[in-house]
């Protein structure tokens, strides 16, 4: 049953479904947005029947965006929340359905955005990937792999010590994954994994000052000289996403979902003691550190006392200048910042 009509058809028929009130939700169910919305809202129920259907609907809708014109289009009008959410639904057609159908569904996802010139972590990756023929990369934090599964090298290694990857025995063959912390990947696993050094890496592990910069400061000595380093969550748009504690973070009044730690200080503290190494933020998708081998335009002379020591509202006032804030909004303009 591939057609979404028909299935909406079929469960109209299911008693204890129609009287549940959640077929509202579905009467128009040629909407993608209402798919979406359903699956995202329903996905963890634990009713015999609604599981049944969310796991047609899945396939059904999966098999349907790879064809369908509309749902391309639709995809094109919505912002970044968006991609997120189509994101997640590749994790859970792989939980549901199939390793090779998600992996299906991630490689076209990737495509989409790449198209549409969308930046952000897993198109970043890509437009360097491309740009420079790079052939490996390295990501360091995993979670379920929604950027692991996306991108595209021909020769891959995750490193997260809480594998959460469904089916991750099914990853393909040039990817690989360890389930150990990234202290422990270095430098051993990393000089034999990749003895021609490093092309791209992407940091997301544990988000503090701490151990994000210890996690740059062990990949550099592998990463190529063409090579590039992107850091997330380099840029907290509010107080309680910034407190080095997530459970702190948690438990601010004003916290709203996202935890980026302070990340933020390992910016500042390579543009303030590397002289060998260009840095800058882009403004997308909770702030990309970039970092490469080259000498920077301009540095900052903060001392390691008042980095470790700075509060959020003092950064806050000039965060642009310290991160070296980048408003990009196309490949195009990706291409004038790393001419
Ligand atoms: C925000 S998630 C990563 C998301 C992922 N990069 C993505 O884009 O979909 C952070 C991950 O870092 C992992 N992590 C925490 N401490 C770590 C460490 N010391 N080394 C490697 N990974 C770590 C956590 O288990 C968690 O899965």
């Amino acid at each position: 049953m591939n057609d979404l009509s028909q299935l909406a058809e079929y469960y109209q028929h299911q008693p204890r479904l129609k009287d549940s009130g959640r077929l509202d939700q579905l009467k128009q169910i040629e909407e993608p947005s209402t798919v979406i919305h359903f699956l995202l809202g329903n996905l963890y129920s634990k009713e015999g029947d609604l599981s049944n259907m969310i796991h047609h609907l899945i396939k059904a809708w999966s098999g349907k965006l790879l064809k369908d014109a509309s749902i391309l289009e639709y995809f094109k009008s919505k912002n970044e929340y968006f991609v997120h959410d189509l994101v997640s639904i590749g994790n859970l057609l792989r939980g549901f359905i199939g390793a090779k159908e998600s992996d299906v569904f991630y490689s076209e996802i990737l495509k989409l955005q790449m198209n549409d010139q969308i930046v952000n972590r897993s198109t970043t990756v890509e437009y360097l990937r491309k740009k420079n023929n790079f052939k490996n990369y390295l990501e360091i934090g995993v979670f379920v792999g929604q950027n692991y599964l996306q991108v595209q090298p021909e020769f891959a290694v995750a490193v997260d010590p809480v594998p959460k990857i469904p089916k991750l025995e099914e990853l393909p063959g040039h990817k690989k994954y360890y389930p150990i912390p990234s202290d422990d990947y270095f430098p051993e696993l990393c000089k034999k994994d990749f003895p021609d050094g490093l092309d791209i890496v992407f940091i997301d592990g544990l988000h503090t000052y701490d151990q994000s910069l210890k996690d740059v400061i062990n990949c550099l000595p592998f990463l190529n000289s063409d090579g590039w380093i992107i850091m997330h969550d380099c840029y907290p748009k509010y107080e309680a996403a910034s407190w080095p504690s997530m459970e702190k973070s948690m438990q601010h009044p004003t916290f709203k979902g996202v935890w980026n730690g302070d990340v933020y200080k390992s910016i500042l503290w390579l543009r303030s003691f590397r002289n060998d190494l260009e840095v800058c933020v882009l403004n997308k998708d909770h702030g990309l550190g970039i970092i490469r081998k080259k000498k920077p335009g301009m540095m900052l002379s903060f001392s390691e006392k008042e980095i470790k020591e700075m509060n959020y509202e003092f950064f806050e006032k000039k965060a642009h200048h310290y991160l070296n804030l980048k408003n990009v909004n196309s490949f195009t303009d990706l291409d004038e910042l790393f001419s």
